[in-house]
């Protein structure tokens, strides 16, 4: 059984009359417990292909099935849900909601699921990223690499099946991007997710098992443990 498989799928834009193909019939299956990236320079369809592959966003043509479900034959609410139950998430820009503390950010997926004990189980994970003592600071009051381990944290309270990391490290420094990254690479191996990254930094990208190259929305090769396929 595959976690996430893709199939065939293309994504067109219309916009100002014209029609622009961002996404050329990428294919890949993936399989529980896999690390993957993608990568391919900025405007080649990295984050187009990540929100289509967690449902966020429709493909023009061709197929997504997350956990064997295709996401296509579902409504929005229903896509959510299965969001909410199988996918964390974890943006170049972090995402935290800035009316809420970095306890409370972390206790959202977990209040969604309607589980109990959210603030505990929180707390645990504050501490497990090292910010124990900061769960009730807003994210305005931390800096970005402590924010960056906040949305670990909350990509990782439901225990996802399949973590999507937009460029994680795009927004911090060096020294920041190392701790997070370790840290990201840390929590994914014990809890055994499946981590799709999407980066520009090959370094990064050799972190993961698989890497796929894209370029103008087409998959141009895989790199599998270092071996060139040809896309
Ligand atoms: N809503 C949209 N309407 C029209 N074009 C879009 C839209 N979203 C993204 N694009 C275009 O799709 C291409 C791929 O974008 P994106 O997936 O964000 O690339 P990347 O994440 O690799 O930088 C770009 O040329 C971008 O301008
Ligand atoms: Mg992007």
């Amino acid at each position: 059984m595959s976690i996430l498989r893709v199939e065939n799928l293309t994504k067109t834009y219309s916009s100002g009359g014209r029609e622009l193909t961002v996404l050329h019939s990428v294919n890949f299956t993936l399989e529980p417990g896999d690390t993957f990236s993608i990568v391919g320079p900025s405007g080649s369809g990295k984050t187009t292909l990540l929100g289509l592959c967690a449902g966020l966003d429709r493909a023009s043509s061709g197929s997504v099935y997350l956990n064997d479900v295709r996401l296509d034959t579902l409504n929005e609410d229903q896509r959510a849900a299965i969001r909410n139950q199988y996918v964390g998430f974890i943006f170049q820009n972090f995402q935290l909601l800035p009316t809420l503390t970095a306890l409370e950010n972390v206790m959202v997926p977990l209040e969604l699921r309607g589980e109990r004990g959210a603030g505990k189980a929180a707390q645990a994970l504050l501490e497990r990223v090292g910010l124990g003592q900061r769960g009730h600071h807003y994210p305005t009051q931390l800096s970005g690499g402590e924010q960056q381990r906040v949305s670990l944290a909350r990509a990782f309270a439901n225990r996802p099946k399949l973590l999507f990391a937009d460029e994680p490290t795009g927004n911090l420094d060096a020294d920041t991007s190392a701790t997070v990254v370790d840290l990201l690479f840390e929590l994914n191996r014990e809890a055994g997710t499946t981590l799709v990254l999407v980066t520009h930094d090959m370094e990064l990208a050799s972190r993961t098992q698989r890497v796929i190259r894209i370029k103008g929305g087409a998959v141009v090769n895989e790199l599998v443990n270092d071996r060139i396929i040809e896309g």
